[in-house]
């Protein structure tokens, strides 16, 4: 993609994503499967009135230049971007606008850092290649989650559904018919960071174990692949809910998780779990064919936000500015 060296302005939208399977275990070398969601986030960045540059996002508006922590993914992405193609004299508005709810565990951050990234490079000018959007985009990521294993980028990037693992990157796995998910947001956020550093400490007191539950997490993630290559939902419902039992045991679900998922596992699904990091964030669901609608009517009865999501969904997009 080359962009036009003189545009003023650029604007670029990337989705959030769920994990289907081997979240966390992905960070100590497990496979894991991810796809993109019909949510995404839209950044436009343009030239200022004046010399000044700014992030705004939800009505708060922040200086580009200001040192605090605010939009800190943001600010080193651009930083990472001025640094190598150099920065325009004009001022730089960096314009976010995204329907993914923030610390719900669907990739909300990648996605901004995804189309912020791509967004930059095509505004000063440079050629938007996906290489040099995950450079910058894991840039960002790093100073939110410390040290992503990069699946949340490689989703909202690329779109469809993932195979990925963090030494051979991310693989399309191809899908003959769409598949249906349902959303379901705890209303709690949490920090992604916390909850790694919750399972490494898991790891370190139980080393032996917590191999064998990576070896399996990514056993079962390449069973996601042929399960859903099959259209075998009852088994991939079944691989979701082992996942579930194997997340709860390294202890990033809770009470209120587990109640979630029991509540939804009482309507016609085939399987539930929480997708990503957990402690809060969100949990998907595998509805029974024709009835994902009926299963939504009644949980959105209970919870605020939930939706129903079918993958697969188109990833990075350069938008009309
Ligand atoms: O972005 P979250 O909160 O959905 O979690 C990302 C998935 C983890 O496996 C927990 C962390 C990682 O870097 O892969």
């Amino acid at each position: 993609m080359k962009v036009d060296e003189h545009r003023t302005s650029v604007s670029a939208s990337a989705p959030g994503k769920v994990i289907i399977c081997g979240e966390h275990y992905v960070v100590h070398g497990s496979h894991a499967v991810a796809a993109a969601i019909n949510k995404r986030a839209k950044v436009k960045v343009s030239t200022a009135d004046g010399r000044s540059s700014t992030i705004s996002s939800r009505g708060v508006n922040v200086s580009l230049d200001s040192p605090d922590r605010s939009f800190y993914s943001i600010k080193s992405i651009a930083k990472k971007i001025f640094s190598e193609h150099g920065k325009p004299r004009a001022g730089v508005k960096i314009a976010i606008d995204s329907d993914i709810p923030a610390g719900s565990g669907l990739g909300s951050s990648a996605a901004v850092s995804v189309a912020t990234a791509a967004a930059l490079i095509g505004f000063v000018g440079a050629r938007v290649e996906p290489a040099k959007i995950v450079e910058a985009a894991t840039c960002g990521e790093k100073e939110v989650h410390g040290n992503p294993s990069g699946i949340d980028i490689q989703a909202s990037l690329n779109g469809g559904m993932i195979l990925f693992n963090k030494n051979s990157g991310a693989k399309p796995v191809p899908l003959d018919r769409s598949l249906q998910f349902l959303v379901v947001y705890s209303g709690r956020q949490r920090k992604t960071s916390e909850l790694v550093d919750k399972v490494r400490r898991m790891r370190d007191r139980y080393p032996r174990f917590f191999e064998r539950l990576t070896e399996a997490s990514s056993f079962l993630s390449l069973e996601v692949v042929e399960a859903v290559s099959s259209g075998d939902l009852p088994y991939l419902g079944a691989i979701m809910n082992m996942m579930q039992s194997s997340l709860s045991w390294i202890g990033v679900s809770n009470r209120m998780l587990d109640n979630l998922i029991e509540d939804v596992l009482s309507e016609d699904v085939y399987g539930a779990k929480i997708t990503g990091a957990g402690g809060g964030g969100s949990i998907i669901a595998l509805p029974k064919p024709e009835k994902g609608s009926a299963v939504l009517k009644r949980i959105a009865l209970r919870n605020k936000v939930s939706f129903l999501c079918t993958i697969p969904q188109r990833g990075l997009r350069m938008e009309e500015a």
